[in-house]
């Protein structure tokens, strides 16, 4: 199997992008991340583009990814779309994995979301039609009703306090201060966050993802082509993806996510590290309930143990396993079909030492968790810098 280097990472800044169309958006995330490395990348040697994207607000449904590649000046280059709701660009980059290790020579693989050019009836709208629309959506479950199902399952289980949700905000908000690319960049109080606005009992106002415009993209390229371009990339470990129920009531359990397992033992097997390798791990933090659910589905704590390591600081940038350094869906923003190439850009930038304030000493490997849905798509990727 033929080995896979990331070369290239950006985004634009998630938050809102008033007025700017697919094209414009997706060529700033390009040039972000040509700019992102000091050497040339021939982007005409692109085989291979995937464009991870729910719905870009309905305005350009069908055919976005030929639309994109005509304005990088791609024209002619096989491309297509993406869509496995919010993990659709984690998918876009398990592909572009997948054409570099059947021959291609570079591939691009990124995401794209407008969500705040519509109205919020519209925008309910378009955050639904991922969950299943028989059984959820159209009986009036929203995506935080869901998660905050979960949450109260998980306290009543394993008696995870309300406090540990709110952390996980907290530490992401504090995160994203470092982070000119986030969406919210100032600081929540364990207290703002316990009194804000309820969205979904226990679920308040900073327990959710916002809504959010943007665009991120990578380019990976083979062990062969790397050669002519850098002698010192970020290489792909191991790339995992699965599946579960899409209606929550059809999980054995409500308080795992087993697409995250699943996914994660692949990654972790095809990596050949274990999980104390891991340096840094971006997860997806839809909900503060959900970076619960990830940091014990990924295996870095023991299911109803990571409430206390989190209020502990563990998670923190300087505790055991730094979570979301970026900021995290929650404050560094979820545009939904950007997200998973968004979270490779995180880790691009802290393999390569260019974090800045947020920069982990050290971080050599790097885990990205992407989750589409209440759990039911989910893809895992470990990268690593010098191993
Ligand atoms: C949480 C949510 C309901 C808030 O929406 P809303 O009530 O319409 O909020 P508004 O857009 O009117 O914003 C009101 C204020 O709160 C802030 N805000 C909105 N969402 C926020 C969030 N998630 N975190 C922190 N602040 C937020 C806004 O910046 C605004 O502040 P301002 O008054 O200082 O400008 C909405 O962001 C949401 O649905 N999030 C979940 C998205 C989702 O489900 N994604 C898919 C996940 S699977």
């Amino acid at each position: 199997m033929k080995k896979v280097a990331v070369i290239a990472a950006g985004q634009t800044p998630f938050g809102t992008h008033n007025g700017k169309g697919m094209k414009g958006l997706f060529q700033e995330a390009v040039e972000d991340a040509l700019a992102s490395v000091d050497y040339q990348i021939p982007l005409n040697k692109t085989n291979e583009v995937y464009i991870g994207n729910l719905g870009a607000g309905g305005s350009q449904l069908g055919n976005p990814a030929a639309l994109i590649v005509e304005h990088l000046g791609l024209v002619g280059v096989s491309a297509r779309r993406v869509e496995n709701a919010c993990a659709s660009s984690g998918f876009a980059f398990r592909d572009a994995i997948h054409a570099i290790r059947n021959g291609a020579d570079m591939a691009i693989a990124g995401g794209i979301e407008i969500m705040n050019d519509l109205n919020s009836g519209h925008q309910r709208y378009w955050l639904g039609v991922s969950g299943d629309t028989e059984w959820e959506r159209t009986a009036g479950a929203t995506f935080s009703g869901i998660y905050a199902l979960m949450a109260r399952r998980h306290m009543y289980e394993y008696g995870t306090p309300r406090e540990a949700l709110a952390q996980c905000a907290v530490k992401n908000h504090e995160n994203a201060l470092n982070n000119p690319m986030a969406q919210f960049r100032k600081a929540i109080s364990m207290d703002r966050v316990l009194s804000a606005p309820m969205v979904a009992n226990p679920l308040g106002l900073f327990d959710c993802c916002p809504t959010s415009d943007g665009a991120s993209v990578a380019i990976l390229v083979s062990e062969d082509l790397v050669k002519e371009i850098t002698d010192d990339p970020v290489w792909v470990l191991g790339s995992g993806a699965a599946t579960d129920h899409l209606a929550i009531h059809d999980r054995q359990k409500i308080t795992e996510l087993l697409a995250t397992r699943k996914a994660a033992d692949q990654a972790f097997k095809q990596a050949k590290v274990n999980i104390s390798q891991i340096d840094f791990a971006e997860v997806h933090d839809c909900f503060t309930i959900a970076e619960i659910l990830a940091i014990e589905d990924l295996g870095f704590f023991e299911k109803g143990k990571a409430a206390s390591e989190v209020l502990n600081g563990e998670t923190s940038k300087r505790g055991k396993i730094p979570v979301n350094t970026s900021g995290g869906l929650k404050a560094k923003g979820h545009p939904l079909g950007a997200t998973g190439t968004g979270q490779i850009v995180e880790l691009f930038k802290q393999l390569t030492n260019k974090a800045d304030k947020r920069q982990i000493a050290n971080a050599s490997i790097g885990l990205a968790h992407n989750v589409g849905g209440s759990g039911a798509t989910c893809t895992v990727h470990i990268m690593g810098k010098g191993v």
